[in-house]
Order: C-alpha cells, then sequence, then structure tokens
C-alpha cells in the first residue's frame, strides 16, 4: 500500500530495491486474525546471502491465469439471514458485509469477489419453487422472476453497492419440478424432450436478473448434476444432455445480449474431472467457457486431468462446505492447501466454500432436507440478537483474497505466478505467487505471497515452529520468520536489480 520511495534508494553497501511494508496474518493461536500488521520499517530485499530454512523463489518469467476471486453462496438461507440482520441491526450489517467484500486496496476487509447464486430453490431455501411452477407452460409465460424471495436481491443489491466488481455465478439446482420425469424438483431429470425448453427457461433467469439490474458474470447448467436427493432440489443431467441443453443455451445468450456471460459446465466434485467434465467438452465443447469442482469427492490434483487434456477451457473451484463441530486451525491447513492456495495453483480463477451466512445451528435449512447432517458451518455466523462472527472459512479466504484484490480501483486482478519452494523445510510452507497488474503501465506491479506454515507438530508431538525463511525475487534476497499460520505480504517490483531501472510492465492483463 505505501510507496515509500519514487526512486530506487542506493545506499553504499547494499541495494534495496524491493520492500515488504504490508503483511496480514492469521495465527494458529488466534493471537492475529486477519491482522494487518504496522511495520515501522520495512523488509528490504538485499544481495542474496545465504538461505533459510525454507527458500521461497518466486519467479515471474511465468505468469498463469488470472484469480477472479473467492467468496461463497448467496443461498436464500444466507440472504434471509443477513436481511434479518440489517432489520435487528443495520449498523452491524453493513459493517459485517463492507468485511466481506469491500476490495478498497488497504482496506480492513477480505474484498470478496465471487458470489455463487442459487437459481429457485436449493437445500437452503425457505421452500420449493422454481421461476415457473406452472406445469406444461413450455412457452414460460407465467414466468416470474420474483417468485425468488426479496431479499436474495435486495441483499446482492448490497453486496454489488460495496463492491461493484463483484462475479455473480448463477444456476439451478432443479428444473421446474414439472419439467422431469420426478414431478418435483427434488430429484429425477429432465424430460428429455424438453433440452431446448429448459435453455430458454435459463435465458429467462438471466433476463430476469437483467431487469432487475444485477449483472450477471457466469451461468453454470446444473449444480452437481450426478446427485439425486429424493429430500431436496437436485437433478441428474448425464453429460450429453448437458451439453446439449448448453449448446442450445450458448446460442439463445449470443442471440439475446449476453454473449459475454460464461457458460461453465459440470459444477460438481473433483473426481469427475476425467469423466463427466470431459465428456461434456467433447460433447459440446464449443458452447463451454470451462468447468467447475466441488470438494466433496476425488483431490485438486485433479483438476490437472481436466487441464492437460483442455488448457483452453477454464476452471472454476466453486464449493465446499465446512461442519460445526470441526477444528479451527485443521480447517484452514485444509482450506489452504486445498483450496486457496491448491485449486489456484492447480489453474482455478476462484476458491469459494458453500453458505455465505447461517446461524450457529448451520440454519435455516430446506424443510426436511438430509443435507448437512452435522450441521453446514457458514463462511460468517449471524445471531437472531442482531450480532455476528466470522468463522475459520473466512479467515482462510481471506487471506488469500487480500493477495489478488486490485491495487486500483476497477483492476486488474491478481495472477498467479511461478514460485517454489526449497531449503531444508521446504515441506512446513505452502506458497501461493501472484502479480497484479496496474491501471497505467509507468506504476508499479505488486508482487504478492500466500503462505502457509504448517510446521505445527515437528518429530510427531505438538509444538508450532516459525520458519526462518528466504524470498528469492530477480536476482534480491529478502528474510522473514513465518509463525504457524497463514501470512500475506507484498512488496511492488520497483526496480530491476540488473539495471536499477524502474521495471516496466510485461504482461498482458
Ligand atoms: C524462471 O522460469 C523460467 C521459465 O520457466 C526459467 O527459464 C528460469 O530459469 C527461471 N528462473 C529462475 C531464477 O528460476
Ligand atoms: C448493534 O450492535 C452493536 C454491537 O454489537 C451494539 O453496540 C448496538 O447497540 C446494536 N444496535 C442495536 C440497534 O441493537
Ligand atoms: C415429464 O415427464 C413426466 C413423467 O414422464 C410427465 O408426467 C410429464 O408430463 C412430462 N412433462 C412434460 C412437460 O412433458
Ligand atoms: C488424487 O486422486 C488421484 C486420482 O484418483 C489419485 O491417483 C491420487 O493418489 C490422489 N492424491 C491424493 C493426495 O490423495
Ligand atoms: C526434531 O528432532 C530432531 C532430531 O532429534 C532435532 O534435531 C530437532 O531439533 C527437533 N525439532 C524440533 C522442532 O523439536
Amino acid at each position: 500500500m505505501r510507496q515509500a520511495f519514487a526512486v530506487p534508494l542506493l545506499l553504499s553497501t547494499t541495494v534495496f530495491c524491493q520492500q515488504i511494508w504490508d503483511i496480514w496474518q492469521t495465527t494458529w493461536d488466534r493471537s492475529k486474525l486477519f491482522t494487518s500488521l504496522a511495520l515501522s520499517t520495512p523488509i528490504n530485499f538485499q544481495s542474496p546471502g545465504s538461505i533459510g530454512s525454507a527458500d521461497i523463489v518466486v519467479n515471474d518469467t511465468s505468469t498463469y491465469q488470472s484469480v477472479w476471486g473467492f467468496g461463497g453462496s448467496l443461498t436464500d438461507s444466507s440472504a434471509l439471514i443477513l436481511n434479518n440482520l440489517k432489520s435487528t441491526n443495520s449498523t452491524n450489517y453493513w459493517t459485517l458485509m463492507k468485511y466481506l467484500f469491500d476490495a478498497t486496496d488497504g482496506a480492513n476487509a477480505a474484498g470478496l469477489n465471487y458470489i455463487r447464486v442459487p437459481l429457485g430453490a436449493s437445500d437452503f431455501s425457505a421452500s420449493q419453487y422454481s421461476f415457473d411452477d406452472s406445469s406444461g407452460d413450455t412457452s414460460f409465460a407465467k414466468f416470474n422472476i420474483d417468485a425468488a424471495p426479496s431479499y436474495l436481491f435486495s441483499v446482492l443489491k448490497d453486496i454489488i453497492s460495496i463492491n461493484s466488481l463483484v462475479k455473480v455465478h448463477v444456476l439451478p439446482w432443479s428444473p421446474p419440478g414439472w419439467m422431469k420425469d420426478s414431478g418435483t424438483m427434488n430429484g429425477g431429470t429432465l424430460n428429455s424432450t424438453l433440452v431446448t425448453k429448459y435453455a430458454t427457461y435459463l435465458l429467462k433467469c438471466l433476463q430476469g436478473f437483467q431487469s432487475k439490474g444485477l449483472p450477471v458474470y457466469a451461468i453454470s447448467i446444473q449444480n452437481e448434476p450426478e446427485n439425486n436427493l429424493n429430500a431436496s432440489p437436485t437433478a441428474t443431467l448425464p453429460a450429453v444432455t448437458e451439453g446439449r441443453i448448453g449448446t442450445a443455451l450458448r446460442a439463445l445468450m449470443d442471440n439475446f445480449g449476453f454473449e459475454a456471460v460464461k457458460l461453465i459446465g459440470w459444477d460438481h466434485n473433483w473426481d469427475g474431472a476425467g469423466g463427466y467434465a470431459i465428456d461434456l467438452m467433447e460433447a459440446a465443447g464449443d458452447a463451454f467457457d470451462g468447468v467447475a469442482f466441488h470438494c466433496y469427492a476425488g483431490n485438486v490434483t485433479e483438476q490437472d486431468t481436466f487441464h492437460t487434456q483442455y488448457p483452453d477451457k477454464e476452471i472454476y473451484f466453486t464449493e465446499c462446505t465446512g461442519s460445526l463441530g470441526s477444528d479451527w486451525w485443521s480447517d484452514i491447513k485444509w482450506y489452504m492447501d486445498n483450496i486457496f492456495i491448491g485449486a489456484i495453483e492447480h489453474n482455478s480463477h476462484s476458491g469459494l466454500m458453500w453458505n455465505i451466512a447461517l446461524d450457529g445451528n448451520g440454519e435455516p435449512r430446506y424443510p426436511g432436507t438430509t443435507s448437512c447432517s452435522e450441521g453446514c458451518r457458514a463462511i460468517v455466523q449471524v445471531n437472531s440478537d442482531g450480532t455476528y462472527s466470522v468463522n475459520q472459512e473466512f479467515y482462510a479466504m481471506a487471506q488469500a483474497s487480500k493477495a489478488i484484490v486490485p491495487k486500483d480501483k476497477g483492476g486488474p486482478f491478481g495472477k498467479r505466478v511461478k514460485v517454489s519452494v526449497g531449503g531444508d523445510l521446504s515441506w512446513t510452507l505452502r506458497v501461493g505467487a501472484y502479480v497484479t497488474g496496474r491501471a497505467s503501465s509507468s506504476d508499479w506491479l505488486r508482487y504478492s505471497l500466500v503462505v502457509l506454515n504448517w510446521y505445527d507438530h515437528p518429530n510427531g508431538s505438538w509444538s508450532p515452529q516459525p520458519v526462518k525463511t528466504t524470498i528469492e525475487f530477480r536476482g534480491m534476497q529478502a528474510q522473514y520468520t513465518f509463525p504457524v499460520g497463514v501470512t500475506t505480504l507484498w512488496w511492488y517490483g520497483m526496480c530491476d536489480v540488473a539495471t536499477l531501472a524502474p521495471l516496466s510492465e510485461d504482461t498482458v492483463y
């Protein structure tokens, strides 16, 4: 945030080019919780000495995908509970919403930037509904976007009022019940004769959001198309059927002014990366921009199975939930390793948890649902008395988000850059590295690291150990000792040490 020097500072014995002034930290013992450390003196990059126990090497000659953001789903339940907070204690509501979504550089806020919104009922809705529940209305004359609760749209508008860049990704949990062989949104599949009709229904959903002034970034055809439950909205769709709907919807979107909206497939577990996700691309790859993954089966490295075969298609990580009663620090380690560092390392543009807000019991839920038998934990807990708290899901994603939110209002966002970790204790750190471009090409690029130190069990017993680390960048070296926890820090690419000339923008954003 601070740019201390307009020109490189030259000292007689040492050349300082890059400096670290900005550090955000969450520690295992919660003594720091997404805390901004106020450094009185910067950490300088200097001529390299010997390496630390761990040695982070940032190599910005290789850049990868842009990271569009972190967040969760604004389910009907999340919107309801946030809207209740707005009524009970509007000061707390706006404080919380800004803490979640304000992406302003330097703000004490996570800058969450990616929101998934169910189209119609999900397992976190008050009742079963679609946007057209008139049986047999295949012309969708009775389509009504206001079948969704008004609080869904009002809370979404409040989020956008705080963060106008927020990306909204919409998707249904089920087609209208009358379009399915089951006759209900709970389970079953779309009647095979209704593929093109269903594409029209999805177009009408996009038009419904448009009519409310709500921009949509992406649409998926179906949440979890291999999940069939008779107790909550779900629908199965074979890859070939999803492909046919996608092809029809893509054509409609292109004809009705939604050319820029991304079409995303699969939106289910990692273990389908080499199966359904590939089958879908083979069936209808031209229609789809990419696929999305959830965490509930398989593992994050399987994203590579898809990426290797379809390197030009996009990957999104869109859902994982916490369960009530699990261990705070163990969760943070898992989330960083697998999602907020891991999924991004495996080419995802996003990292999302499930519900944005629920109460302390993981409620409210869809009546009769069997989802989340242990209770789903949301990103934030909101209580009926107008108080709230943020959970481990928040701290994990906030640390990651801070590294990629735009330096300049309006963007660009951070891009992943190549990073490796050496040294005797290389395995104690998990590291993501990002470069954030600037509005003006003469401004310094921002380089950020998200570092998980999970060295909490040396020699088999609990004893959290800080790790003395060197950071290598463009021939210079900085030193920092990472406590057990998650640390986000950044510096600006102020000069090229070889020439001591200001760095130029060498990457297209
Ligand atoms: C950085 O990455 C490039 C491309 O992969 C490679 O050629 C170069 O040797 C790397 N530099 C360092 C310092 O590791
Ligand atoms: C809102 O919450 C704050 C902090 O918990 C409290 O100080 C304030 O009195 C509450 N306001 C209302 C209207 O309850
Ligand atoms: C969908 O299939 C179900 C079961 O075969 C049938 O009852 C229903 O009428 C069909 N819906 C439409 C609109 O064709
Ligand atoms: C991830 O999944 C792949 C494919 O099933 C498997 O080969 C690999 O061992 C798994 N990795 C881990 C760490 O579980
Ligand atoms: C772990 O054990 C080794 C070998 O006994 C010892 O050298 C090292 O200091 C121990 N590490 C910690 C963090 O206790």
